[in-house]
């Protein structure tokens, strides 16, 4: 096998060496140790724009909600808010950090399922738009304050996804309001005062094929048009949900946005007028497709062991610092980023440090002959990756940097030991 395949421009191979939008990652490894989040600013700003100028191809009232649940650091919230996007909260910590990244609260729509009371009131004063996924959710928010725009999450019954975990709609899914009763759901609230409307859904994560998107908008939208014959509501705004999928591993496909947005706008558009909805805003709120191949995790390889039966890498990054591998078996291209240009001959598993079996990065997987303390690159980490990682097994959280045009800033700092007793406290029985 030839050396390594580097996935888009901002990733480049100078005499095999890695190089992120300019940068070495050799000297950003050096620098601030690893494991190490490397952002680029650049094409989180590329893959936001591919999307939104696909749509607006098709329909010219759209709106980009960033998911932040993909990537929350205060820096790539910046970078989207800069770019005009909206930004979907799922907890009053994401609605937080929105507003500290200087995202105006109705641009944030908070999308949450077994909201506590004094989370409603937080969000209520905040003013975020809140989209209610119960009509329990709904009584106890209208209790504490009626919003002028209020939005439902919808279950379609057609749910999506790259893992069981990910699908969230359908039978089996706790998420979203059903068919049945939507229509009371709304009764309830235009009986309340609220006066403006919003209606939502958000069928999985990791879609590759447009199919389940259109069966499902196409679900939604007809509710959409029975709320609006028994109700008379008109919608502000119609929001699909996130889900866009991204290729991780070499057999699978990318979806096509043009496909994606054309179909989707051409189903849009058509079912709007079919049941007299009007014109309202077509949102989608993408997380993955917008932060994933714009982040790479660089881990620094600690030990080689060979055993009768397998060879396996030991590096410094594990399921504390990225967990989807073990959560979700899933696929993450690696690379060798001081190896670039060396046969692919070798076949390893890439293990981390953490003392679980199933702390395991990659299987079977072909490399280029690895030494100890060589830099490897799992690539597509930028989204859920420091989202979902954690102290486990007492190992401070690692940084992230992020990289443009051939600078780079550190973006989070390195935990230290000392995080780790942050918080806790020894009760005075204990003390000696
Ligand atoms: C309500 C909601 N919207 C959007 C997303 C973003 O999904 P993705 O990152 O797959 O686009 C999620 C992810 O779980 C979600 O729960």
């Amino acid at each position: 096998m030839p050396g390594a395949n580097l996935p888009h421009r901002f990733l480049d191979n100078r005499g095999g060496l890695l190089y992120i939008d300019g940068v070495s990652a050799a000297e950003l490894a050096d620098k601030f140790d690893t494991p190490l989040y490397v952002l680029i600013e650049n094409r989180i700003r590329e893959n936001y724009r591919r999307l939104k100028d696909a749509l607006l191809k098709y329909y010219d009232k759209v709106r980009i909600y960033y998911s932040a649940k993909a990537n929350t650091n205060l820096a790539v919230l910046k970078i989207l808010e800069s770019e005009g996007a909206y930004l979907d909260a799922v907890s009053p910590g994401e609605v937080f950090l929105a507003l500290k990244a200087g995202f105006q609260p109705d641009r944030i729509l908070f999308t949450g399922t077994s909201v506590r009371d004094d989370e409603l009131k937080f969000l209520a004063e905040s003013g975020v738009i809140i989209n209610i996924d119960s009509i329990s959710q709904l009584r106890r928010l209208l209790k504490i304050h009626v919003p002028e725009l209020l939005s439902f999450r919808v279950n379609p019954e057609v749910g999506a996804g790259h893992h069981e975990h990910v699908i969230t709609a359908g039978r089996n899914s706790k998420f979203g309001i059903w068919e049945s009763d939507i229509v009371e759901a709304y009764r309830i609230a235009l009986n309340a005062g609220v006066k403006r409307f919003g209606i939502h859904m958000h069928i999985g994560s990791g879609i590759l094929d447009a199919e389940p998107f259109l069966l499902a908008a196409e679900k939604l939208l007809k509710i959409a048009g029975q709320i609006h014959n028994k109700l008379g509501i008109t919608f502000e705004f119609m929001d699909f949900g996130g889900g866009l999928g991204v290729p991780y591993s070499p057999d699978e496909k990318p979806l096509s946005i043009d496909d994606f947005a054309g179909r989707m706008l051409s189903l849009f558009k058509s079912r709007v007028g079919e049941y007299h909805l009007g014109e309202p805003l077509f949102c989608i709120e993408p997380g993955r497709f917008i932060v994933c191949d714009a982040g790479i995790l660089l881990t620094r390889v600690n030990t080689v062991k060979i055993t009768p039966f397998k060879k396996f890498i030991g590096v410094d990054a594990g399921f504390n610092t990225l967990i989807r591998p073990a959560m979700y078996g899933s696929y993450h291209p690696i690379i060798v980023a001081n190896r670039l240009n060396e046969p692919e001959k070798e076949v390893y598993d890439v293990a981390g440090p953490l003392c679980e079996s199933g702390d395991i990065l990659a299987r079977n997987r072909v490399l280029p002959e690895i030494q100890e303390g060589d830099l490897l690159a799992i690539l597509n980490a930028g989204a859920y990756g420091f989202s979902m990682s954690s102290q486990y097994n007492s190992r401070p959280r690692c940084a992230e940097v992020l990289v443009k045009d051939g600078k780079y800033a550190i973006v989070r700092e390195r935990e230290s030991l000392e995080d780790l007793v942050r918080g806790q406290r020894i009760p005075d029985w204990l003390q000696s």
